[in-house]
């Protein structure tokens, strides 16, 4: 069973799963979520619930119609309820990549991963792919971090295999 943990640290939260840390809501991150929120509109289906940070960004944007979130772990919503009382919008549990619905988005944004970094380019690669599947034909796909993903990609043939030692994990710029 994960360990998730959200941890307060001088009024922000920091959320744990297992020994990694996957999401914080300082203002910087509010900042960074609010601009992928301003590009979306309609319906928009969020790959990842972490701390909801992007959820509250989306549903403040009167251009967005309904968010629907697709979490892996139930423990990341009891602890969300837990410590801030609520969560934002409508929260399936399950894995993303498994997802089935009818329906199709307008927009599906990506943030399963916990930084931006080369080892997450499969990961990455695999949300485009199941995202392109749940949006309408004209909707849009986001991912956090998404300009340096894309950047890697371009550039992935050209860079040494990764190994445990030299993995060219970058941070998230952010978080
Ligand atoms: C970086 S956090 C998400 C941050 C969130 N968008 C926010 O604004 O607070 C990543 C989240 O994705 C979840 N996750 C990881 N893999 C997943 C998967 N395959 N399907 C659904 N959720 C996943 C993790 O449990 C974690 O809660």
């Amino acid at each position: 069973m994960p360990q998730v943990e959200i941890l307060e640290q001088k009024g922000y939260h920091f959320l744990w799963i297992d020994s990694q840390m996957f999401m914080w809501d300082v203002p910087e991150e509010f900042e960074y979520q609010r601009e992928i929120a301003r590009q979306a509109h309609g319906n928009v289906l969020v790959a990842g619930y972490g701390l909801g940070v992007s959820q509250k960004c989306l549903l403040e944007n009167p251009r967005v119609a309904s968010v629907r979130t697709v979490e892996l772990l139930r423990e990341v919503v009891d602890e969300c309820r837990r410590v801030y009382g609520s969560i934002h919008g409508e929260v399936f549990v399950g894995d993303f990549f498994d997802y089935q619905t009818e329906r199709k988005f307008d927009c599906v944004i990506g943030d399963t991963w916990a930084e931006a970094s080369a080892k997450h380019l499969d990961e990455y690669i695999r949300f485009k792919r199941k995202a392109r599947s749940l949006v309408k034909p004209d909707g849009k796909i986001i991912g956090w971090g998404m300009d340096y993903l894309e950047y890697l990609l371009t550039t992935r043939s050209k860079r040494p295999a990764l190994t445990q030692d030299h993995n060219q994990s970058t941070p998230r710029p952010n978080r």
